[in-house]
C-alpha cells in the first residue's frame, strides 16, 4: 500500500478541488449568514498571535527562546494590538518534534523556565488584556512520559492499555503510516513484551489509547489543572486522529480511495468515537470555563469539519483546515512547488468555500502561517524588493479581513522571509531530517529534495525572531539552536518601529481597522470577479454597511471588475502611500474600501 505524509496528502486532495473550481461559474453570494444569526463571542472578534517559544526571546543566552524572553516582550505584544497568544508547547518534552513529544503535562520545559516564569507571563498578559492559550497535544506523547515508561515494562503493567500495543504472535500489525521515520512505519516494534506499539508521528512520539477511560480521565484533570491557574484556551494538535479503530483493520487502497478520498489523514480523523470523546471533553471540562478550543483540523474536509463546531455538538469551537496552505505543491516530491506557482483562482475558491462551510454555523479560522509552515510572504507572496514590503502588508490585508477568527505568526509582522538552507545540517527539524532520509534511502534526488525545502521546510518559519540589527538579531547572546536569517541587519523590529510605513505598523493599523469593524469580523463575505487571475477580490456586509477588499496577487498592475461605482468610496487603509481609489491596482497593492450604499 503506497505510504503518503499526511499534509502530502491533503495538498493532493485541496489541488483537485481547486482545479475542479476554476471551472465553476463566476460570483456567488457566499453566505446566507446575516448579523443575527451568529452569537457574538470573544474568540471570533479576537486576532490571535502565535509565538513559537523557542525562536522568540532568549533570555539567559542558552540560545533557546524562554518563557523571561517572552515576559520582556510583553509591551510589544501590547503595542501590536493583538488579543489572544497561542504559545506551542511549553512542558516537559525531550524536544524529538520541539515540544511535540511531552513527557510531563504539568511541567515547564527545563529550557524555557520554571512554574513560577509561567505563572508570571501569565499575569502580566491578563495584567494587558490578552489571553493565553497553550497547546494541548494529547493524540500522542512522549516516549519519555512515565506513562509510557510503565506502558512498555510489562503487559501487565497498569499503563499498559493507556497506549496502543499489538502483540507480535498476532503477526505484523496491518500497515498504517507513521511520519518522521525514515521507514514510514507508524508501527515499532519493542522486544522488551514482543509487542509492537503505535505512532503516527515519530517512536518517540507513542499514540496514546483514548479509548480507556482512565487516560481520558488523566487529560481532563489536567486540562482542568491549566484553567483553573487562569490559562484561556487550548490549540488541540491533531486532535480529529484520537479517535481510531482499535481492531486495526487492514484497510485496502480501493477503500481508502473511496471512502477517505485516497488520504490516510482521512481515514485517520474519521471515526465515530472522535466525537464521543470531543463531547465528553465539552461537557466534563471545557463547558465548565469560559474558554477557546481550535481543533489543528488535520483529516478534515469541508463535508466534516462542522462536525467538530457545529455549536448544537457542544465539542469545539474552531478549527483550521489544511486546503489553504497545501496548495501549489506537487503530486511528487515532497512539497515540491509546482514551478507555475500556485494559481490564485484556486486560492480563491477554497478560501470561498471555506467561508461557505461556516455561512449559517460554527466559525472558521484564517491563517497562511504557522510553524508548520514556512514563511506566509516567500510562499503567497514575493519576498524580493521591491516587492515584498507590498505583498508582506497585502497578505496581512488579506488574513485580517476574512471571515473566521486571524491566527497570525509571529515574524510575519516584519516581513520575515525564508532562510533557504543550502544543506541538510542547517536543518533542526525531525520532518525535514527524516524526510532526507527516505530519499536518501530510496536513492532518490537529494539535491532537488533541499531544492523543495527551500520553499516548504518548516525551519523556514523557525528561524529566530529578529529584533534588531545586533549579534544574532537581538535573540540571543548564545548561540542560537537555529541559524538567524543574515537578513536580520535590514529586517528587524527596531528598524520597523520608528518607520510608519513598515510592515509592523502597516500590521498594527490592520489590527485596529478589523477591531472597530464588527464588519470585517461578522459581515458576510461575497467574492467578485472570481475568474480575475491577479485579484482576489471581496465584500464584506453587515447591516447595511458595505466593505470592499481589493488585493492585488500580482506583480503587474490589475483591473478588477467588481461592478461597483467606486466614486463614493472611502479609503479605509491602503498599503500605497496613496491607495488606488479608481479600482486600478499597482503591483501587490492592497486596499479597503468602505462603499456608500443607498
Ligand atoms: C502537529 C504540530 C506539528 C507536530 C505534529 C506532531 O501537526 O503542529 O508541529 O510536528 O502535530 O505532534
Amino acid at each position: 500500500m503506497k505510504q503518503v505524509h499526511y499534509y502530502y496528502t491533503l495538498c493532493l486532495a485541496a489541488m483537485l478541488l481547486a482545479s475542479a473550481a476554476c471551472n465553476t461559474s463566476a460570483d456567488k453570494s457566499t453566505s446566507k449568514q446575516t448579523a443575527t444569526e451568529t452569537e457574538r463571542k470573544w474568540w471570533k472578534e479576537a486576532v490571535v498571535y502565535q509565538i513559537y517559544p523557542r525562536s522568540f526571546k532568549d533570555s539567559d543566552g542558552d540560545g533557546v527562546g524562554d518563557l523571561k524572553g517572552i515576559i520582556s516582550k510583553l509591551d510589544y505584544l501590547k503595542s501590536l494590538g493583538v488579543d489572544i497568544i497561542w504559545l506551542n508547547p511549553i512542558y516537559g518534552s525531550p524536544n524529538a518534534d520541539n515540544g511535540y513529544d511531552i513527557s510531563d503535562y504539568q511541567s515547564i520545559m527545563k529550557e524555557f523556565g520554571t512554574m513560577d516564569d509561567f505563572d508570571a507571563l501569565l499575569k502580566g498578559m491578563h495584567e494587558r488584556k490578552i489571553k493565553l492559550v497553550m497547546d494541548l497535544v494529547v493524540n500522542h506523547c512522549s516516549d519519555e512520559h512515565e506513562w509510557f515508561k510503565q506502558s512498555r515494562s510489562s503487559r501487565t503493567n497498569p499503563y499498559r492499555d493507556y497506549f496502543h500495543w499489538w502483540p507480535a504472535e498476532k503477526g505484523k500489525p496491518a500497515f498504517r503510516p507513521g511520519s518522521f521515520e525514515v521507514d514510514g512505519s507508524a508501527w515499532r516494534f519493542d522486544s522488551l513484551t514482543n509487542a509492537y506499539y503505535l505512532h503516527y508521528f515519530s517512536y518517540k512520539q507513542p499514540d496514546l489509547n483514548w479509548e480507556n477511560p482512565k487516560l481520558r480521565e488523566e487529560i481532563y484533570s489536567m486540562m482542568r489543572s491549566w484553567f483553573d491557574k487562569g490559562v484561556d484556551g487550548f490549540r488541540m494538535d491533531v486532535i480529529p486522529f484520537i479517535g481510531k479503530d482499535t481492531t486495526f483493520p487492514v484497510i485496502t487502497q480501493k477503500d481508502l480511495d473511496e471512502k477517505y478520498e485516497g488520504r490516510w489523514d482521512v481515514y485517520f480523523a474519521s471515526s465515530p468515537q472522535l466525537h464521543t470523546y470531543l463531547h465528553e471533553m465539552n461537557e466534563k471540562v471545557t463547558s465548565k470555563y469560559d474558554v477557546m478550543t481550535l481543533a489543528e483540523g488535520a483529516g478534515t474536509t469541508q463535508k466534516t469539519a462542522l462536525d467538530l463546531v457545529d455549536p448544537a455538538r457542544k465539542e469545539l469551537d474552531m478549527s483550521y483546515h489544511f486546503d489553504g496552505v497545501n496548495l501549489g505543491y506537487m503530486k511528487e516530491g515532497f512539497k515540491r512547488m509546482d514551478p507555475k506557482g500556485y494559481h490564485l483562482l484556486e486560492f480563491k475558491k477554497i478560501y470561498s468555500d471555506w467561508d461557505e462551510v461556516f455561512a449559517t454555523k460554527g466559525w472558521g479560522t484564517v491563517y497562511l502561517g504557522n510553524h508548520d509552515q514556512p514563511r506566509m510572504l516567500t510562499r503567497w507572496g514575493n519576498d524580493a524588493p521591491p516587492y515584498d514590503q507590498y505583498s508582506s502588508k497585502m497578505l496581512t490585508t488579506f488574513i485580517l479581513s476574512m471571515r473566521g477568527t486571524p491566527y497570525y505568526y509571529n515574524g510575519d509582522e516584519l516581513g520575515m522571509r525564508n532562510i533557504r538552507f543550502d544543506k541538510i545540517e542547517d536543518y533542526r527539524d525531525i520532518e525535514s531530517i527524516s524526510e532526507y532520509g527516505k530519499v536518501k534511502k530510496a536513492g532518490g534526488d537529494l539535491q532537488q529534495f533541499l531544492n523543495d525545502q527551500k520553499i516548504g521546510a518548516r525551519d523556514n518559519g523557525r528561524t529566530p525572531f529578529q529584533w534588531d540589527n545586533t549579534a544574532n538579531a537581538g535573540f540571543t547572546t548564545g548561540i542560537p539552536w537555529l541559524k538567524v536569517n543574515p537578513n536580520y541587519l535590514q529586517i528587524n523590529a527596531a528598524a520597523q518601529e520608528s518607520d510608519p510605513n513598515s510592515t509592523l505598523n502597516y500590521f498594527r493599523s490592520m489590527v485596529q481597522l478589523r477591531k472597530k469593524e464588527p464588519t470585517l469580523v461578522y459581515g458576510k463575505y461575497t467574492l467578485l470577479d472570481a475568474q480575475n487571475p491577479s485579484v482576489y477580490c471581496y465584500t464584506r456586509e453587515l447591516n447595511g454597511r458595505k466593505l470592499l477588499v481589493l488585493l492585488n496577487f500580482k506583480a503587474n498592475t490589475a483591473t478588477p471588475n467588481t461592478g461597483i461605482d467606486l466614486s463614493k468610496a472611502n479609503v479605509l487603509i491602503g498599503n500605497y502611500p496613496s491607495p488606488s481609489k479608481d479600482g486600478q491596482l499597482r503591483p501587490y497593492e492592497a486596499v479597503i474600501l468602505e462603499l456608500h450604499v443607498l
